[in-house]
């Protein structure tokens, strides 16, 4: 006897059970059952297969799906979700041409929400965050990285890693937590980020023994983070058991991409600016390239990540919004994944396979993300559109009719209000 059975599904998207990315071509496909039907137990998928006429499977509630589409819940791997205050002012000066590098240099962007978070109490992050999040999932979101990176102290980088784990016990969503210590010279630190970088590393181990993240991350940028410092950082992470990431190639090809192919990086995140060289490097490895098109949209660029050479080359691509309150202020990857069609080039099927199994591995999350498994927790979305082609065309707005989280439908929103 099953809990839930969810029937007349239109379509039932079903990217491949993979433990390695889905590359090049192997993007271009995604399984999908018509007619569709999908069954719960004890917060579990117990059941997935076609709808027979006349078939009737013994269960406690049904729920007609009336011919909308249903995914697996989607995986954001690439925000920095926990964070104080906001930076609406900012606007006004990348609207007169200050670029996004002049405002962190001048103490504002990325420091001026240092300033804010280390401000804050635990419990305040914890409120903030929470709207957060909860506005995620109400997009679709079942599984989320988030980084620390704006607190650049072992005070406040702690603080924000302990409200990524109370955040985790507080939503039953499944949760990856980055270490992004190095993600701004602090202004105490001007002109010496070589001892800042080693007061980041000196964190690696007590962050490890409190299981407060599993990966490490670094801004490798001009003016932020050299080449050399994120191999050095990026190499102390991995001694001690953390996966590796990167943001590399945002803005100046410094060849952080290449770097993160040498390493065995799981992703190398932005990339717009990766050179030829580091694009068919990535093809030959299984780093993910993350890409982030609301970055490229949010800071006014006309030139986004090359999506099409990289899946044309063979390289696994995933998408992530990049949600944070300086070069990406949105929630909402179904926008996302619209941007991808648009500006990427990239096909339905592959933006698809990007926000599932892509994103889950490139979190290491593929085991408990990115499809939908017999025996796996049941996240999935049900879908206001006619087939999975809709949902990037028609941008900007909620396409999630509901979100299933561990086979309950999650309330989203003020639902305490
Ligand atoms: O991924 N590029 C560096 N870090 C973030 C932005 C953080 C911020 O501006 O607050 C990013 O774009
Ligand atoms: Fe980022």
């Amino acid at each position: 006897m099953y809990d839930l059975l969810l029937f007349n599904i239109g379509q039932l998207l079903l990217p491949a059970s993979s433990s390695h990315p889905l590359k090049g071509e192997e993007m271009k496909h995604l399984h999908v059952i018509e007619k569709a039907a999908l069954a719960v137990k004890d917060g579990r998928v117990a059941w997935i297969g076609q709808t027979v006429k006349g078939e009737r499977l013994e269960a406690l509630s049904y729920l007609d799906v009336q011919g909308k589409v249903i995914s697996p819940g989607l995986v954001d791997p690439h925000t920095h979700f926990v964070f104080a205050g906001s930076r609406e002012h900012e606007l006004a000066l990348k609207q007169a041409g200050v670029p996004y590098l002049d405002i962190l240099a001048s103490g504002g962007g990325i420091l001026s929400t240092v300033k804010s978070t280390k401000n804050s109490s635990e419990d305040e992050l914890l409120t903030k965050s929470s709207f957060h999040l909860e506005r995620m999932i109400s997009y679709g979101v079942t599984t989320v990285e988030g980084k620390s990176g704006y607190g650049l102290d072992r005070e406040t980088e702690l603080k924000q890693l302990r409200v990524m784990k109370k955040l985790q016990e507080k939503y039953p969503i499944q949760m990856v937590s980055t270490f992004l210590g190095p993600h701004a010279i602090p202004p105490a630190f001007k002109g010496e980020s070589d001892q800042f970088l080693e007061e980041m590393i000196s964190l690696l181990k007590e962050i490890k023994e409190q299981s407060l993240a599993e990966y490490v991350d670094i801004f490798c940028e001009t003016g932020v983070f050299t080449v050399e410092q994120s191999k050095r950082f990026l190499e102390a992470g991995k001694k001690l058991g953390f996966g590796m990431k990167i943001h590399a190639d945002e803005i100046d090809p410094l060849g952080g991409t290449e770097l993160a192919v040498t390493l065995g990086a799981t992703s190398a995140d932005h990339l717009v600016a990766a050179s030829e060289e580091g694009i068919k490097q990535l093809s030959t490895s299984n780093t993910v390239a993350v890409l982030l098109p609301g970055t490229t949209f949010y800071l006014g660029k006309e030139h986004y990540a090359k999506a099409r050479k990289m899946i044309d080359g063979g390289a696994a691509v995933a998408l992530a919004t990049d949600f944070n309150p300086g070069s990406c202020v949105t929630e909402n990857l179904q926008m996302i994944m619209s941007l991808a069609a648009l500006k990427l080039n990239m096909s339905a099927e592959e933006i698809w396979n990007a926000v599932t199994i892509n994103a889950a591995i490139a979190i290491g999350k593929e085991d408990v993300a990115g499809t939908l498994r017999i025996g796996a927790q049941a996240d999935f979305v049900i879908w206001d559109i006619p087939n999975y082609q809709y949902l990037p065309y028609h941008f900007g707005v909620n396409h999630a009719n509901s979100v299933f989280v561990a086979g309950k439908r999650f309330g989203g929103l003020n639902h305490e209000l």
